[in-house]
């Protein structure tokens, strides 16, 4: 299972209804509001929002044509914005607990119980949230650029609208379509952490003229907690490391 491209998980999608009322909530308020919680204003990791068109997000191009928020468990609800806190103390634990289980299903696969032990001490999670509205951009020509997760796993509870696209073992690209039940693919962090043979998946989201709608993306990405070091294979491993090595691929 761990060498397939995408992961297709025998799950029930959950509902992110309250989730996309909550960020749509969060994306009507003036820009004074929402810039109050970009990611310097976080220490953790990759926390925070970025809007369409700013140049010093961690996690997306000023050419990409979307607003994300990143959320981990790593940080206090209430330095969130208020909008989220009923998700964030009730839906994201299960939904969190549920994306663990299935994970642990793909660790399972790779034999190897030390892996799974750290996994399981070292290994946390946090959920990038996505909205991509329609495109105003007459020069825009996708509206994610093509990049790797920085994940062990990226692992999608609420399925998957069209548009995203992803680079095949032989480089092909390829559609995913619309998932209707939960999937997963692996991450920088599979090949940094466990083998280099277990490449990241490359993917992006295409723009088509055709069907310019709305988008909303949601994916839980397993990752070392802060602040943390552990040894693998007689090797020692430090978060903020790791995160560094990511952020300097692009
Ligand atoms: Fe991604």
């Amino acid at each position: 299972m761990i060498n397939s491209s995408i992961f297709n998980f025998n799950a029930e999608l959950f509902s992110n209804e309250n989730l996309i009322s909550a960020f749509k909530i969060f994306l009507s308020k003036p820009i004074e509001y929402r810039t109050q919680f970009l990611q310097n204003k976080y220490v953790n990791a990759f926390d925070g929002y970025s809007f369409l068109g700013q140049e010093d997000s961690l996690n997306q191009y000023s050419t990409d044509q979307l607003h994300s928020f990143v959320f981990s468990e790593f940080t206090k609800v209430d330095s969130f914005p208020k909008e989220f806190e009923t998700y964030l103390k009730t839906e994201f634990l299960e939904v969190k607990k549920a994306v663990t289980t299935l994970e642990l299903i793909l660790l399972e696969s790779l034999n190897n119980p030390e892996f799974t032990a750290i996994y399981k001490k070292y290994f946390g999670h946090m959920m990038s949230f996505n909205f991509y509205p329609k495109v105003t951009d007459n020069n825009a020509t996708e509206r994610l650029s093509m990049h790797k997760d920085v994940s062990l796993f990226s692992v999608f509870p609420y399925g998957l609208d069209k548009g995203l696209a992803y680079q095949n073992t032989i480089n092909r690209e390829k559609n995913l379509g619309v998932k209707n039940a939960i999937f997963g693919f692996k991450g920088f962090g599979a090949q940094y952490f466990l083998d280099d043979k277990l490449k990241g998946l490359n993917h992006k989201v295409n723009y088509d003229l055709t069907d310019n709608n709305e988008r909303f993306s949601l994916a839980f990405f397993s990752i070392p907690k802060p602040n943390t070091t552990f040894t693998f294979k007689g090797k020692t491993f430090n978060s903020e490391t790791f995160y560094t090595t990511y952020l300097n691929l692009f």
